[in-house]
């Protein structure tokens, strides 16, 4: 099987991208490192990059006129470095359907929340303050909506008397540490088939 080269988008601390990258340094996932593109110049991932010698980019969304054209910078990129898999590891921004097109069911996403409940940002949040009894963690498939492509895998945790959204949070990130790269792992192995909603892991 031919390795497939995975990129990585994050806007914040890194931790997703970290255990991902890791585990493939590593060897635990068989494939090669792309890239990681940040749209903050600030974010932690950036460093962490250049620590493990990946080339790294701040793409900043700010140097273009618009949502795509900020996009097709990143494709260029993203293509330069033979990119089969992205990787969103914490990355903010909203995609449009031309990065979403041109990587179809080839850009996965890790989010802090029971897809479909808590879509969009501070998925922990919006469940501790429901006040729901078991929250955690999806990883998907980008499609065009909000959190809504198909759904590889799921982890749960119980939410506990005494939790405060940190402490939720910090539970359901160690599951995000497991699902995320195990994930990655199965993309690389081709052993992930969607059809409509469903990824049927093979
Ligand atoms: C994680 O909670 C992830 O679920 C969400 O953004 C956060 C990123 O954390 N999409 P990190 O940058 O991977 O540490």
């Amino acid at each position: 099987m031919n390795k497939k080269t995975v990129s990585f988008l994050a806007s914040g601390r890194g931790s997703n991208f970290t255990v991902v990258a890791k585990k493939i340094i590593e060897g635990d996932i068989k494939a090669r490192l792309g890239i990681l593109i940040s749209d903050k110049e600030s974010a932690k991932a950036l460093e962490i990059a250049g620590d493990f010698g990946m080339k790294s980019y701040h793409v900043n969304p700010r140097n273009y006129p618009g949502r795509q054209e900020h996009e097709e910078a990143m494709v260029r990129l993203l293509t330069d470095a033979g990119t089969d898999l992205i990787v969103a590891a914490g990355y903010m921004r909203i995609m449009t359907p031309y990065i979403i097109g041109r990587f179809r069911n080839r850009i996965i996403n890790i989010h802090p929340a029971l897809l479909p409940s808590f879509p969009g940002v501070h998925g922990q949040k919006q469940a501790f303050d429901y006040g729901v009894k078991v929250s955690g963690c999806t990883v998907h498939f980008i499609d065009e909506g909000t959190d809504t492509g198909p759904i590889i895998m799921q982890a749960a945790v119980p939410v506990l008397e005494d939790d405060t959204e940190d402490t939720l949070s910090a539970r359901i990130l160690r599951e995000e540490h497991r699902i995320l790269p195990e994930s990655v792992r199965l993309f690389c192995e081709d052993r992930l088939k969607v059809s409509g909603r469903k990824v049927k892991i093979i």
